[in-house]
């Protein structure tokens, strides 16, 4: 197994889910994604996750990134657990879950420690870019539920700085000031950013967001 890092190409794999057979780059498309595992099927951190995931799915489709979830249980267990799932967080889980029983895929993308819980599956997330290259990988403890908002905000962050010279400060929200990319001079950063650039430093420059 090959460690996956930041910038490689993310593996294909075709596998099933809650939703049928599924091969990640047709999934895909050209466009991003979000694949984030969960320890196992009918527990409660997970329960709460994939309701909020659900929630947020419009969030998601509107900046062009398909969800897919994972976990070690097979489809039928998924399909079952999605009817808890829409009950108690009064929702719709509207994207697949991977059904890993063999364990294929989360061995592929490492999302089995021998160190935590029963040989799940951690809480994994890989965000993968068009190009298919991995952009952000997280890894979070089977007892602490992830941050979706987070994950909105570091899909902004990604998707901004893929299409300009910019970079995004601690805490950065969508339309904040972003940090001017060091590689570029403050002379040359004054015409590129049409909206301004403020030297705080000769290697701290801020700029208006440029997209806002
Ligand atoms: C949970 O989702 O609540 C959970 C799953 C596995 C281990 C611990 C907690």
């Amino acid at each position: 197994m090959a460690v996956i890092r930041l910038g490689d190409i993310a593996p294909d794999f075709t596998a099933d889910s809650s939703e049928g057979t599924i091969n990640l780059y047709d999934y895909l498309g050209d466009g991003w994604g979000i694949l984030f595992s969960h320890p196992a099927d009918f527990t409660p951190v997970c329960t709460t996750e994939l309701g909020t995931a659900a929630k947020f799915k419009d969030e998601f489709d509107k900046r062009n990134v398909k969800m897919l979830a994972l976990s070690v249980d097979g489809a039928a267990s998924h399909k079952e657990w999605i009817k808890d799932i829409n009950e108690v967080q009064n929702t719709t889980v509207n994207f697949p879950i991977l059904a890993d029983e063999d364990k294929k895929v989360s061995t592929l993308y490492d999302m089995i420690h021998p160190n935590a819980d029963n040989n799940l599956t951690v809480r994994s997330v890989f965000i993968i870019a068009p190009d298919k290259t991995v952009k952000l990988i997280l890894t979070y403890p089977a007892s602490t539920g992830r941050n979706f908002y987070e994950l909105l905000r570091v899909i902004d962050s990604l998707q901004l700085t893929s299409y300009h010279k910019v970079a995004t400060p601690a805490n950065w929200k969508n339309g904040e000031d972003v940090v001017v990319s060091p590689a570029i001079a403050t002379e040359d950063a004054k015409s590129i950013f049409e909206k301004g650039v403020k030297e705080i430093k000769p290697y701290l420059r801020m700029t208006p967001d440029p997209t806002a």
